[in-house]
């Protein structure tokens, strides 16, 4: 069974923290920037949060992939509840090949489920040979570039990360979240080194792969509340382009 099995309600009900909205999606979305009419691949797409954004932000067409057979059911049962036209699959992302290539392919917090070079590498095929010429990848991910050193204890954002105080190859990250009601639940997640993502990025054929700074929502300018958040990101976003 996957992790994400057991824990796809609370993982689901997490998107309700207020840092997914002003942080992580409004981060996505202003690197992601006009994708009306695009044809979009959403590797790792959970219960379909970014599946949806995508599709009414105006993509022509969504396809979310996801491991976990219980995030698909999510994902399938809010299509059904309010249909958007998304389609969801369930299969690996690492093996995943569409049909036809598409415009865009995003990943939030896939490449981080990969433990070794070579499956951070495997993500990184699968989700170039998606693209066609010049297409785009973007995403967010696990922020490998400022490990936690220890546990980071964020209780104000229902947020805690432990790693070894000095984390090697393919070590684990627990993430810890307290979502709005107070249910609490974990999962793990892996430690590569920025370079290791930097190498993948370039053997697997991308050009332009670029660490992207989280970017706070306009709304939020001047609030105090986010300053740890933002001074010490537990999270990070990046970008990179198929070659034309
Ligand atoms: C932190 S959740 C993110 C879900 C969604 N992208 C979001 O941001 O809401 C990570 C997701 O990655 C999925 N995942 C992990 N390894 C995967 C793989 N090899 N192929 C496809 N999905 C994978 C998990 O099942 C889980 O749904």
């Amino acid at each position: 069974m996957n992790q994400y099995d057991t824990i796809a309600d609370a993982y689901r009900d997490s998107k309700q923290l207020p840092f997914r909205e002003v942080i992580e999606r409004y981060t996505l979305f202003r690197i992601l920037r006009d994708i009306r009419g695009a044809k979009v691949l959403d590797m790792a797409c959970g219960d379909g949060f970014y599946t949806r954004l995508l599709k009414q932000a105006g993509a022509a067409q969504v396809t979310g992939v996801d491991i976990s057979i219980e995030m698909i059911r999510l994902a399938e049962q809010e299509e059904r509840r309010n249909p958007l036209g998304c389609t969801y699959l369930h299969g690996d992302a690492a093996a995943f090949e569409p049909a036809e290539p598409v415009d865009l392919v995003v990943a939030t917090y896939l490449l981080n489920y990969a433990r070794t070079r070579e499956q951070l590498l495997r993500f990184c095929q699968a989700c170039h040979d998606a693209l066609r010429p010049g297409g785009r990848f973007a995403g967010v991910n696990d922020n490998v570039r400022n490990p936690p050193a220890g546990t980071l204890s964020w209780k104000k954002y229902g947020l805690q990360k432990s790693c070894p105080p000095r984390p090697k190859e393919g070590d684990v990250i627990l993430y810890s979240i307290t979502n709005q009601d107070g249910q609490r639940f974990e999962f793990e997640n892996y430690y590569l080194e920025p370079r290791t993502y930097e190498r993948a990025f370039r053997d697997a054929g991308f050009q332009d792969f670029r660490w992207v700074e989280l970017s706070l929502h306009p709304s939020q300018h001047g609030n105090p509340f986010w300053d740890d958040f933002m001074a010490s990101p537990p999270i990070t976003a990046f970008t990179a382009s198929r070659p034309a």
